[in-house]
């Protein structure tokens, strides 16, 4: 493998990930980011984000002396192959992408790209942008001869990015004119860049630049769809007193529609699905064809939806919520993570903080990023005992592993009232209304709002919910475990009664 000198510009999540990445292959990286904080911590392998395996992948590289980071532009100028990992947040004025960053990053490159005097140059975006974007930035650079421009999307998840980068699924080549020569040069560039990604064989897809634009932008809203898809049936299980995780394993076996992202709960979060959904739906509007994608506007107020649920069901256990003390489980936006971008954790928290209760957040990794929004609204409580000291009322809505393996005998010692909503559907129902506790959850039948029809009897409707509540199940990242869902006969008689009777519902 020959080794290549590349940059990386914008070392926020994807790209510092990137820049550690390629230096473990072999190449000299440089990550630049005018964040002069992040670049000192990043220089002096302290990593910014809490990523499994990067903080050594980090250290690997530069103790080599491979990795190093700058805030200055000119540094770049040797580098034969220039990444761009910038941010692409949602505009403040409405639902489309900021491009600014990427526009600005473009902009500073040209300036120092005319150094090479002409040596075959290639520029890969990796960030997430509307279809038409790569096009736009390749006239920012048209005047400069030797350069090129690949848009290459970039498909990790957080908390599985350095697996997800070092050994991806597929990659995406987006060129100008794949029946072009230049373009052939350009992917022989990035074919030796990757070369030993490529020699695991993932599949390499060439297209053209729209193609690869919308490749990611149509993932993350599938993502997003499936789960607002099991959302949305969530709601029908709750009227109907249908268990929805009985509904998603056995609608998750027919592999045309599969298991992953079927997880019902309180719905989709982080820095990605959110603001590329919306994204989506804007640049369909910008062209034309707002239509076609309307629905994914419903993907997103299903989402919305889960979250107000959540509020809903603590009116349901509490009554009026004033003075009351909630301690949620979860700030970030999912477990090994301590991202709380668009968490629905924090947004539930603030969402209770709102109708008057006193809430209490805890989480292993994500509170730190949390505070400069929840200071003023929520304690933040690092220690899970201590979060869960005196709370009348306890919400699961990261399933952190700690939490879905809580044990529900010590938890009830350490709670005021012994209350539980579980939004991930994580914990044993049985198992926790044996342990005194009164356990709702999203899209199970013991979140029903109403008798059923065929129950005239409030207590009897009870009853018959609490024990075909059935038993949890437990998730190891995107794959589902504990799928063994025995009862044991005669578990719908003795399964405890909840500590409290349940309120009435409305
Ligand atoms: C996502 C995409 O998966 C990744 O391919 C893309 O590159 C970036 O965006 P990420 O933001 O890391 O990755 O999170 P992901 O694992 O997709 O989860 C997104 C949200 O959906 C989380 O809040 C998670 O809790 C939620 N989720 C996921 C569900 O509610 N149910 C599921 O079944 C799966």
């Amino acid at each position: 493998m020959t080794t290549t000198t590349l940059s990386v510009i914008g070392v926020g999540y994807l790209g510092a990930v990137h820049a550690a990445s390629m230096a473990e292959l072999g190449h000299e990286v440089i990550g630049l980011d005018i964040d002069a904080e992040r670049v000192a911590a990043l220089q002096a392998g302290i990593p910014p984000f809490h990523e499994p395996g990067f903080a050594d992948i980090l250290a690997r590289g530069l103790a080599t002396g491979r990795l190093r980071f700058t805030t200055d532009y000119a540094d770049l100028a040797g580098a034969e192959v220039h990444f761009l990992g910038l941010g692409t947040p949602q505009r403040a004025d409405g639902f489309g992408a900021d491009l600014s960053h990427l526009e600005t990053a473009v902009d500073a490159l040209a300036e120092v790209l005319p150094s090479r005097s002409g040596a075959p140059t290639l520029v890969v975006g990796k960030s997430t942008v509307p279809a038409g974007t790569a096009r736009l930035l390749r006239e920012r650079l048209a005047h400069l001869d030797g350069v090129q421009l690949v848009w290459n999307p970039e498909f990790l998840r957080e908390g599985f990015a350095v697996q997800d980068t070092l050994d991806p699924d597929r990659l995406v080549y987006g060129v100008h004119d794949p029946e072009d020569a230049a373009a052939e040069q350009a992917i022989e560039m990035l074919d030796g860049v990757y070369a030993r990604i490529l020699e695991k064989q993932p599949p390499r897809l060439v297209m053209g630049y729209e193609a690869a634009e919308l490749v990611k932008t149509s993932a993350n809203a599938f993502l997003a769809t499936k789960i607002s898809f099991i959302n949305a049936v969530s709601e029908m299980c709750e009227v109907t007193g249908a268990d929805v995780t009985d509904v998603a394993r056995a609608v998750g076996m027919d592999d045309r529609i599969g298991a992953k992202f079927l997880r019902a709960g309180v719905g989709f979060g982080g820095g990605c699905l959110p603001k590329d959904l919306r994204a989506f739906i804007a640049s369909a509007e910008e062209h034309g064809v707002g239509e076609a994608l309307g629905f994914l506007r419903e993907v997103d107020a299903i989402n919305d939806r889960r979250r107000g649920r959540v509020v809903e069901l603590a009116r349901e256990l509490l009554g009026d919520l004033h003075g009351r003390r909630v301690t949620v489980l979860g700030a970030a936006f999912k477990p090994d993570s301590d991202d709380v971008r668009d968490s629905p954790a924090l947004d539930v928290a603030t969402r209770l903080r709102a109708a008057g209760a006193e809430v209490t957040v805890t989480d292993p990794e994500g509170l730190e990023n949390a505070r400069p929004r929840m200071e003023e609204l929520a304690e933040l409580e690092p220690d899970l005992d201590t979060a869960l000291q005196g709370a009348e009322l306890t919400v699961l809505l990261t399933e952190w592993s700690q939490y879905r393996e809580l044990d529900p005998a010590r938890a009830a010692a350490l709670v005021t009232a012994p209350r539980m909503i579980d939004g991930r559907n994580v914990l044993d129902p049985q198992h926790w209304r044996a342990a005194g506790w009164t356990l709702r959850s999203l899209g199970r039948a013991d979140a029903l709002p109403a008798p059923r029809p065929a129950a005239t009897d409030q207590s009897g409707a009870s009853e018959a919910v609490t024990g075909e509540a059935g038993a949890g199940e437990a998730w190891t990242g995107e794959t589902r475990t504990g799928e063994s869902r025995a009862r044991p006969e005669g578990a719908r008689a003795s399964a405890a009664r909840p500590a409290e009777p349940v309120p009435a519902l409305v």
